[in-house]
């Protein structure tokens, strides 16, 4: 990927291993992140791509299938075991997404303190181009009772329960006993009427985000698939303050998306990766060198002091760890983060840890508009390699953490995905939420596509991982896009209880 000039070097990060006890937390640093735009075009054409073609998802058609017309999907999720393998069940393909009821009146971007955890169906083994453009999954309706994540916040007041991601796992392989991973949120939000002077949709107190778990059984029969159980919420992990900021040091904290794996190099623990923002008042709690992480001597270096006088410190997102301490994964504790952005971005959303024959890929997802002043990359997803679970990570590609961006162009102001810069590329906020799969496929959902907003499966893409770099498979589906919503199973559960 050639590199232009005229901007600072990466840091040097060594990819070496730490314990993962170790209070030891790797940067993505302004220095590394620098290089999204060193390896950005400056000369395209505006509203054109900027971006290198190899690290650029296809620009999805403007008339895409809609997934469902009566709820709007966005984060979406397969059944995995601690190794991200993805299961069917009984011949059955079932996936968990957000959802949000499309005939409200409220929209798209008013999901969020609606979200619930919904799932979709579809049989097994049916070739992609055999299946309806839209993929043919089928509604199944929300995953847990009515009232059974909201119970978590019993006693308390607030306006608004919802169910923000995280990830579902099995156990065993002829077991239909499965545990969801979630993020529990209560919203405390004013209606502008009863709760003036506070005005409409502003905070009357800092949202709750709790790491939740609840256990239930998957069913199926030969026309479709149900849920019993889920009716037990535990809470795992509230934000500490120490390691992870809480919403009393910060209203827009993040603190979510829980994803819990296994490391061959850790036999009998399993680990949790999540979104997290460092500790810290917001704006009140300055970077320091290491996270500017500049050589020494490098000419396009910024000081410390121009960093923080920037603005740059409203941003401090970071990738939390935790570990359980009980072997039915009903109790957690925290780690010291495994990444920080501090004065580079505020949100590392939907974390997964990838163990590849020795090499750990962290992956998360983040937006153009999280970047802190100074700071700009597109709204996609990046990638960071180790030789363990903590690692003194090495973003990949030319060192810059970008792992697969939406077509943009760096050169030109964003807007918003609900209020795009007509002079932007229309398809740099097409996508987003991407999750990883085995066979290196990656699914999201379409955000907007122009003014178009979408709240439906985008086509599944193929990543190729080569260490310290990687490129899109364009080879894989029509010119790198494949079908719609394909999340492939690699393994398959059948459960005697059932047959
Ligand atoms: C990503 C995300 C997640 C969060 C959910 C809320 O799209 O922001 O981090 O769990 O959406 O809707």
């Amino acid at each position: 990927i050639p590199v232009e000039s005229g901007f600072p070097q990466p840091t040097l990060h060594t990819g070496v291993a730490h314990d993962v006890y170790e209070n030891y937390t790797s940067i993505w640093t302004r220095a590394d992140a620098k290089q999204i735009k060193a390896i950005s075009n400056p000369k395209v054409a505006v509203g054109q791509n900027s971006l290198p073609a190899s690290l650029t998802m296809p620009a999805i058609p403007t008339d895409f299938p809609v997934t469902n017309d009566q709820v709007w999907i966005w984060d979406t999720w397969p059944l995995t075991d601690a190794a991200g393998n993805q299961y069917s069940y009984n011949g059955w393909e079932v996936i968990f997404c957000l959802t949000f009821s499309r005939n409200t009146g409220l929209g798209f971007d008013e999901r969020h303190t609606h979200a619930k955890i919904g799932y979709f169906y579809r049989r097994a083994g049916v070739a992609a181009s055999q299946r309806p453009a839209n993929g043919g999954w089928i509604y199944g309706g929300l995953v847990f009772p009515e009232g059974a994540s909201a119970a978590v916040f019993a006693g308390q007041d607030y306006t608004q329960n919802a169910q923000w991601s995280g990830s579902m796992r099995m156990f065993k392989a002829n077991s239909n006993q499965i545990s969801a991973f979630y993020t529990d949120m209560a919203f405390d939000v004013s209606d502008g009427l009863y709760n003036t002077p506070i005005p409409k949709g502003s905070n009357i107190k800092p949202p709750q985000a709790i790491i939740t778990k609840a256990d239930g059984q998957i069913h199926s029969d030969n026309t479709h698939v149900w849920f019993t159980g889920f009716d037990k919420h535990v809470p795992l992990l509230k934000p500490d303050g120490v390691y992870y900021q809480t919403g009393e040091q910060n209203q827009y904290f993040s603190f979510r998306d829980p994803y819990t794996f296994t490391d061959p190099a850790h036999p009998g623990q399993t680990f949790m990766v999540f979104a997290g923002n460092s500790s810290g008042v917001r704006g009140e709690t300055p970077c320091d060198a290491s996270d500017l992480g500049y050589r020494p001597g490098d000419k396009y270096a910024e000081t410390v002091d121009e960093v923080n006088g920037s603005g740059a410190i409203f941003q401090r997102a970071n990738i939390g760890l935790a570990v359980a301490t009980k072997a039915d994964l009903s109790e957690w504790k925290f780690l010291p983060p495994l990444i920080s952005a501090n004065c580079v971005n505020d949100q590392l959303e939907r974390p997964q840890m990838s163990i590849q024959g020795g090499i750990y890929y962290l992956m998360t997802i983040s937006h153009r508009t999280t970047f802190a002043a100074g700071m700009d990359g597109p709204d996609g997803e990046y990638a960071y390699v180790g030789q363990g679970i903590r690692s003194d990570f090495i973003p990949l590609n030319s060192g810059s953490g970008l792992l697969m961006a939406n077509p943009t162009d760096l050169n030109t102001a964003a807007g918003a995905d609900y209020d795009p810069n007509p002079e932007q590329n229309p398809n740099a906020f097409q996508s987003y939420s991407h999750y990883y799969m085995p066979n290196g496929l990656v699914t999201s959902f379409i955000d907007a596509i122009g003014t178009k907003r979408g709240g439906s499966f985008a086509p599944t893409i193929q990543i190729k991982l080569h260490g310290v770099w990687s490129e899109l498979n364009t080879a894989y589906g029509t010119n790198g896009l494949g079908p719609y919503g394909d999340l492939p199973p690699n393994r398959f559960i059948l459960d005697r209880q059932a047959a």
